[in-house]
């Protein structure tokens, strides 16, 4: 538990949730994310070269933390214990949970309801990526939930954008926000990497 909280504090303020057309999309965000020293990224499994993906930010970004996103089966949090620093599910199994903690494996589950994170608080866990926060009650949900389970922290996902993300940031219960939008796609990449660059050099030098 402690290092999926030490995961979500060191990817402050917001974590890149990062889906890609194309390894050769994957390469040139590593190396823009490289070049910002982004600190922490999760990479979803929601491509056929996800795991290539995975391992392009693995060798560009050395200095970073990489996880692996949407493990939502037992094949792959095998293949992310051993292949990224951390993982990431969009909900709660028992399962999963049992087979991270087998392979020492920092695991942040996802919830959405009280229901789902008593049963994850009932596996050791106290850090869940809340997803899809906007869709569900966002910063209202998050605040809601918070009362009756104050020792939790959580990493909202789904939804969340350029124009609210300070409203998540600033409950104390969050330790950071995800979200593709600080991911260019290939055609932003091309038009304007240099106003990105900036973007996520003054995000994370604060
Ligand atoms: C996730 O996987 O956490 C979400 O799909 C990211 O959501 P977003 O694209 O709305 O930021």
């Amino acid at each position: 538990m402690n290092d999926a909280l030490r995961m979500l504090q060191r990817a402050a303020p917001v974590m890149p949730v990062a889906h890609f057309n194309s390894l050769e999309h994957a390469q040139a965000c590593a190396e823009l994310f490289a070049e910002a020293k982004v600190p922490t990224v999760e990479v979803t499994l929601r491509h056929p070269q996800a795991w290539q993906m995975v391992k392009i930010f693995k060798d560009c970004m050395p200095f970073a933390k990489i996880g692996v996103g949407t493990v939502i089966n037992r094949r792959q949090m095998l293949r992310a214990a051993d292949e990224a620093d951390f993982v990431i599910s969009p909900g709660f199994s028992a399962e999963l949970s049992i087979l991270a903690r087998k392979t020492l494996t920092p695991y942040i589950p996802g919830i959405a309801t009280a229901s789902e994170l008593m049963a994850a608080m009932n596996e050791e866990h106290r850090v869940f990526k809340c997803f899809p926060a906007a869709a569900i009650g966002g910063v209202a949900l998050i605040k809601s939930l918070s009362a009756p389970f104050p020792e939790v922290s959580f990493c909202p996902t789904g939804g969340i954008s350029q124009a609210n993300y300070h409203d998540y940031l600033a409950l104390d219960s969050v330790a950071c926000v995800g979200g593709s939008w600080i991911v260019p796609s290939e055609e932003a990449l091309k038009k304007d990497r240099e106003g990105f660059l900036t973007m996520l050099k003054d995000l994370y030098s604060s």
